[in-house]
Protein backbone atom coordinates (compact mmCIF):
# COMPACT_ATOMS: atom_id res chain seq x y z
CA UNK A 1 0.00 0.00 0.00
CA UNK A 2 1.05 3.56 -0.55
CA UNK A 3 1.95 4.93 2.98
CA UNK A 4 3.94 7.99 3.93
CA UNK A 5 7.35 9.12 4.41
CA UNK A 6 7.10 10.35 7.57
CA UNK A 7 5.66 7.76 9.18
CA UNK A 8 8.06 5.44 7.58
CA UNK A 9 11.22 7.32 8.79
CA UNK A 10 9.18 8.28 12.38
CA UNK A 11 8.46 4.60 12.98
CA UNK A 12 12.13 3.84 11.55
CA UNK A 13 13.57 6.49 13.99
CA UNK A 14 11.05 4.85 17.26
CA UNK A 15 13.26 1.34 16.15
CA UNK A 16 16.03 2.96 16.54
CA UNK A 17 16.31 1.38 12.96
CA UNK A 18 16.25 3.28 9.38
CA UNK A 19 13.88 3.12 6.05
CA UNK A 20 15.72 2.69 2.95
CA UNK A 21 14.69 5.38 0.08
CA UNK A 22 16.04 4.02 -3.17
CA UNK A 23 16.44 6.39 -6.50
CA UNK A 24 13.99 5.18 -9.20
CA UNK A 25 15.07 6.16 -13.07
CA UNK A 26 13.07 4.33 -14.75
CA UNK A 27 9.80 1.94 -14.67
CA UNK A 28 12.73 -1.12 -14.28
CA UNK A 29 13.46 0.76 -11.05
CA UNK A 30 10.24 1.15 -9.76
CA UNK A 31 9.50 -2.87 -10.16
CA UNK A 32 12.70 -3.68 -8.66
CA UNK A 33 12.48 -1.66 -5.40
CA UNK A 34 9.57 -3.02 -4.77
CA UNK A 35 10.50 -6.57 -5.43
CA UNK A 36 13.08 -5.91 -3.42
CA UNK A 37 11.71 -4.92 -0.40
CA UNK A 38 8.23 -7.30 -0.48
CA UNK A 39 11.34 -10.32 -0.92
CA UNK A 40 12.67 -9.33 2.93
CA UNK A 41 8.75 -7.83 3.61
CA UNK A 42 10.39 -4.20 4.59
CA UNK A 43 8.83 -1.13 4.07
CA UNK A 44 10.58 1.31 1.38
CA UNK A 45 10.74 4.54 0.13
CA UNK A 46 10.48 5.29 -3.64
CA UNK A 47 12.12 8.49 -4.53
CA UNK A 48 12.36 10.60 -7.67
CA UNK A 49 15.36 13.70 -7.81
CA UNK A 50 15.08 16.34 -9.71
CA UNK A 51 17.69 14.84 -11.80
CA UNK A 52 15.81 12.09 -12.72
CA UNK A 53 12.62 13.96 -14.02
CA UNK A 54 15.24 16.16 -16.38
CA UNK A 55 15.87 12.70 -17.76
CA UNK A 56 12.13 12.01 -18.24
CA UNK A 57 12.31 15.31 -20.90
CA UNK A 58 11.16 17.32 -17.51
CA UNK A 59 8.02 15.71 -17.03
CA UNK A 60 7.48 13.99 -13.83
CA UNK A 61 4.06 12.56 -14.09
CA UNK A 62 4.58 9.76 -16.30
CA UNK A 63 7.01 7.99 -13.67
CA UNK A 64 5.13 9.03 -10.38
CA UNK A 65 1.97 7.60 -12.02
CA UNK A 66 4.22 4.32 -12.51
CA UNK A 67 5.34 4.55 -9.12
CA UNK A 68 1.46 5.52 -7.21
CA UNK A 69 0.70 2.15 -9.33
CA UNK A 70 3.36 0.10 -8.06
CA UNK A 71 2.91 1.25 -4.49
CA UNK A 72 -0.80 0.96 -4.14
CA UNK A 73 -0.23 -2.69 -5.13
CA UNK A 74 2.65 -3.59 -3.24
CA UNK A 75 2.60 -6.22 0.02
CA UNK A 76 4.87 -4.02 1.82
CA UNK A 77 4.29 -0.35 2.96
CA UNK A 78 5.50 1.98 0.17
CA UNK A 79 5.81 5.88 0.23
CA UNK A 80 6.87 8.22 -2.91
CA UNK A 81 9.61 10.93 -2.10
CA UNK A 82 10.69 13.83 -4.17
CA UNK A 83 14.73 14.07 -4.04
CA UNK A 84 17.32 16.53 -4.30
CA UNK A 85 14.77 19.62 -5.35
CA UNK A 86 15.61 23.07 -6.51
CA UNK A 87 12.64 24.28 -8.53
CA UNK A 88 10.19 25.52 -6.96
CA UNK A 89 7.69 24.60 -9.99
CA UNK A 90 8.79 20.83 -9.14
CA UNK A 91 8.53 21.18 -5.57
CA UNK A 92 4.84 22.94 -6.38
CA UNK A 93 4.04 19.39 -8.18
CA UNK A 94 4.38 16.75 -5.58
CA UNK A 95 1.30 16.69 -3.52
CA UNK A 96 -0.90 16.14 -6.95
CA UNK A 97 1.68 13.68 -8.07
CA UNK A 98 1.39 11.66 -5.03
CA UNK A 99 4.00 12.46 -2.99
CA UNK A 100 4.12 12.41 0.79
CA UNK A 101 7.65 14.18 0.73
CA UNK A 102 10.20 16.12 -0.52
CA UNK A 103 13.96 17.11 0.08
CA UNK A 104 14.74 20.64 -0.68
CA UNK A 105 18.16 20.87 -1.72
CA UNK A 106 19.60 24.75 -1.21
CA UNK A 107 22.35 23.01 0.60
CA UNK A 108 24.65 25.11 -2.56
CA UNK A 109 23.65 28.62 -0.89
CA UNK A 110 25.50 30.17 1.97
CA UNK A 111 23.79 29.42 5.18
CA UNK A 112 21.40 32.70 5.54
CA UNK A 113 20.37 32.03 1.95
CA UNK A 114 19.53 28.36 2.61
CA UNK A 115 17.55 28.42 5.72
CA UNK A 116 15.40 31.54 3.97
CA UNK A 117 14.72 29.18 1.13
CA UNK A 118 14.33 26.25 2.97
CA UNK A 119 12.32 28.08 5.30
CA UNK A 120 9.66 29.34 2.27
CA UNK A 121 10.14 25.62 1.49
CA UNK A 122 8.81 24.36 4.28
CA UNK A 123 5.84 26.53 5.07
CA UNK A 124 4.51 26.00 1.56
CA UNK A 125 5.11 21.99 2.29
CA UNK A 126 3.27 22.13 6.05
CA UNK A 127 0.78 23.96 4.47
CA UNK A 128 0.35 20.89 1.61
CA UNK A 129 0.62 18.31 4.61
CA UNK A 130 3.71 17.56 2.87
CA UNK A 131 7.03 16.22 5.01
CA UNK A 132 10.02 18.08 4.71
CA UNK A 133 14.03 17.28 4.85
CA UNK A 134 16.25 19.84 3.82
CA UNK A 135 19.96 19.47 4.05
CA UNK A 136 23.31 21.38 5.76
CA UNK A 137 26.78 20.97 4.92
CA UNK A 138 26.76 19.88 1.15
CA UNK A 139 27.30 16.49 0.70
CA UNK A 140 29.61 16.81 -2.22
CA UNK A 141 29.27 14.50 -5.60
CA UNK A 142 25.67 15.80 -7.08
CA UNK A 143 25.13 16.61 -10.44
CA UNK A 144 28.48 15.20 -11.65
CA UNK A 145 31.10 17.04 -9.55
CA UNK A 146 33.77 15.07 -8.76
CA UNK A 147 33.00 12.91 -5.78
CA UNK A 148 34.64 14.96 -2.75
CA UNK A 149 37.11 13.52 -0.65
CA UNK A 150 35.35 11.47 2.43
CA UNK A 151 37.39 13.73 4.61
CA UNK A 152 37.20 16.74 3.26
CA UNK A 153 37.00 19.55 6.03
CA UNK A 154 33.77 20.98 3.85
CA UNK A 155 32.18 18.29 3.77
CA UNK A 156 30.67 18.00 7.68
CA UNK A 157 27.97 19.32 9.00
CA UNK A 158 28.32 21.40 11.95
CA UNK A 159 26.27 20.87 15.36
CA UNK A 160 25.21 24.01 16.75
CA UNK A 161 24.89 25.69 13.10
CA UNK A 162 22.29 22.36 12.16
CA UNK A 163 20.44 22.59 15.80
CA UNK A 164 19.67 26.28 15.09
CA UNK A 165 18.73 25.67 11.38
CA UNK A 166 16.22 22.75 12.21
CA UNK A 167 14.88 25.39 14.98
CA UNK A 168 14.81 28.03 12.34
CA UNK A 169 13.80 26.44 9.09
CA UNK A 170 11.08 23.43 10.84
CA UNK A 171 12.37 21.02 8.88
CA UNK A 172 10.91 17.55 9.35
CA UNK A 173 14.28 15.75 8.72
CA UNK A 174 17.92 16.87 8.12
CA UNK A 175 19.98 15.28 5.81
CA UNK A 176 23.73 16.00 7.16
CA UNK A 177 27.29 15.48 6.07
CA UNK A 178 29.02 12.79 8.06
CA UNK A 179 31.63 11.60 5.33
CA UNK A 180 29.75 10.36 2.93
CA UNK A 181 29.85 11.36 -1.08
CA UNK A 182 27.19 11.03 -3.81
CA UNK A 183 27.54 8.84 -6.78
CA UNK A 184 30.77 6.89 -5.27
CA UNK A 185 30.64 3.61 -7.60
CA UNK A 186 33.22 1.78 -4.70
CA UNK A 187 32.10 1.26 -1.28
CA UNK A 188 34.77 3.05 0.39
CA UNK A 189 33.45 6.10 2.49
CA UNK A 190 34.58 6.31 5.87
CA UNK A 191 32.06 8.26 7.92
CA UNK A 192 32.97 10.48 10.96
CA UNK A 193 30.78 8.35 13.40
CA UNK A 194 31.92 10.92 16.42
CA UNK A 195 30.19 13.66 14.61
CA UNK A 196 27.03 11.64 13.74
CA UNK A 197 26.59 10.70 17.64
CA UNK A 198 27.03 14.77 18.43
CA UNK A 199 24.22 15.63 15.59
CA UNK A 200 21.96 12.46 17.07
CA UNK A 201 22.31 13.94 20.60
CA UNK A 202 21.88 17.45 19.44
CA UNK A 203 18.84 17.07 16.78
CA UNK A 204 15.45 16.39 17.74
CA UNK A 205 14.22 15.25 14.11
CA UNK A 206 15.07 12.21 12.19
CA UNK A 207 18.83 12.06 10.38
CA UNK A 208 19.28 11.32 6.79
CA UNK A 209 22.29 9.72 5.22
CA UNK A 210 23.08 10.92 1.30
CA UNK A 211 25.12 9.04 -1.00
CA UNK A 212 24.95 5.49 0.68
CA UNK A 213 26.13 3.62 -2.29
CA UNK A 214 29.56 4.64 -1.35
CA UNK A 215 29.56 3.24 2.36
CA UNK A 216 30.66 -0.70 3.33
CA UNK A 217 27.87 -2.62 5.20
CA UNK A 218 29.04 -1.95 8.30
CA UNK A 219 29.74 1.47 7.95
CA UNK A 220 25.88 1.51 7.41
CA UNK A 221 24.60 -0.57 10.20
CA UNK A 222 27.20 1.13 12.11
CA UNK A 223 25.26 4.98 10.84
CA UNK A 224 21.55 3.43 11.63
CA UNK A 225 22.92 2.11 15.08
CA UNK A 226 24.08 5.77 15.35
CA UNK A 227 20.78 7.81 14.87
CA UNK A 228 20.38 7.55 10.88
CA UNK A 229 17.12 6.67 10.20
CA UNK A 230 16.72 7.14 6.54
CA UNK A 231 19.44 5.95 3.95
CA UNK A 232 19.16 7.28 0.91
CA UNK A 233 20.77 4.67 -1.98
CA UNK A 234 20.69 5.48 -5.85
CA UNK A 235 24.14 4.86 -7.81
CA UNK A 236 24.62 1.38 -6.07
CA UNK A 237 20.78 -0.08 -8.37
CA UNK A 238 22.90 1.77 -11.01
CA UNK A 239 26.18 -0.19 -11.10
CA UNK A 240 24.00 -3.59 -10.61
CA UNK A 241 21.58 -2.51 -13.25
CA UNK A 242 24.67 -1.56 -15.97
CA UNK A 243 26.55 -4.27 -14.95
CA UNK A 244 24.31 -7.26 -15.05
CA UNK A 245 23.18 -5.77 -18.47
CA UNK A 246 26.82 -5.81 -20.15
CA UNK A 247 27.78 -8.98 -18.78
CA UNK A 248 23.75 -10.34 -20.43
CA UNK A 249 25.13 -8.69 -23.74
CA UNK A 250 28.46 -9.96 -23.43
CA UNK A 251 27.19 -13.47 -23.38
CA UNK A 252 24.46 -12.87 -25.47
CA UNK A 253 25.60 -10.65 -28.93
CA UNK A 254 22.36 -12.06 -30.96
CA UNK A 255 20.68 -10.69 -28.13
CA UNK A 256 17.08 -8.17 -29.54
CA UNK A 257 14.57 -7.61 -27.39
CA UNK A 258 15.25 -5.60 -24.60
CA UNK A 259 12.84 -7.66 -22.05
CA UNK A 260 15.99 -10.09 -22.15
CA UNK A 261 18.34 -7.86 -20.94
CA UNK A 262 15.89 -5.56 -18.73
CA UNK A 263 15.15 -9.01 -16.89
CA UNK A 264 18.41 -9.48 -15.70
CA UNK A 265 18.86 -5.60 -15.15
CA UNK A 266 15.92 -5.56 -12.79
CA UNK A 267 16.85 -8.74 -10.85
CA UNK A 268 19.96 -7.20 -10.23
CA UNK A 269 18.83 -4.26 -8.59
CA UNK A 270 16.35 -6.24 -7.01
CA UNK A 271 18.90 -8.22 -5.04
CA UNK A 272 20.87 -5.17 -4.38
CA UNK A 273 17.57 -3.72 -2.29
CA UNK A 274 17.01 -6.80 -0.88
CA UNK A 275 20.67 -6.79 0.31
CA UNK A 276 20.91 -2.75 1.56
CA UNK A 277 17.33 -3.37 3.52
CA UNK A 278 18.77 -6.49 5.19
CA UNK A 279 21.58 -4.22 6.84
CA UNK A 280 19.89 -1.22 7.29
CA UNK A 281 16.64 -1.70 8.44
CA UNK A 282 16.88 -3.89 12.14
CA UNK A 283 13.14 -4.42 12.01
CA UNK A 284 13.59 -7.10 9.50
CA UNK A 285 13.62 -10.89 9.88
O1 LIG B 1 19.56 11.42 -2.68
C1 LIG B 1 20.05 10.40 -3.20
C2 LIG B 1 21.17 9.69 -2.59
O2 LIG B 1 21.92 10.56 -1.83
C3 LIG B 1 21.91 8.79 -3.55
O3 LIG B 1 23.31 8.81 -3.46
O4 LIG B 1 23.69 7.68 -5.64
O5 LIG B 1 25.54 8.03 -4.07
O6 LIG B 1 23.76 6.38 -3.52
P1 LIG B 1 24.11 7.66 -4.22
ZN1 LIG C 1 21.38 12.71 -2.14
Amino acid sequence: PLVTTGELTARAAAARSAVAAFNVITLEHIEAVVAGAESVHAPVVLQVSENAVRFRYGRLLPLARAAVAAAERAAVPVALHLDHVRSDSLLRQAPDAGFSSVMYDASRLPYADNLAATRAAADWAHAQGLWIEAELGEVGGKNGEPPLDAHAPGARTDPAEARAFVADSAVDALAVAVGSSHAMTTRTAALDHELLKELSGTLDVPLVLHGSSGVPDDELAAAVAGGIAKVNVGTALNIAMTGAIREYLAAHPEAVDSRSYLTVGREAMARTVAGILGVVDRTTS
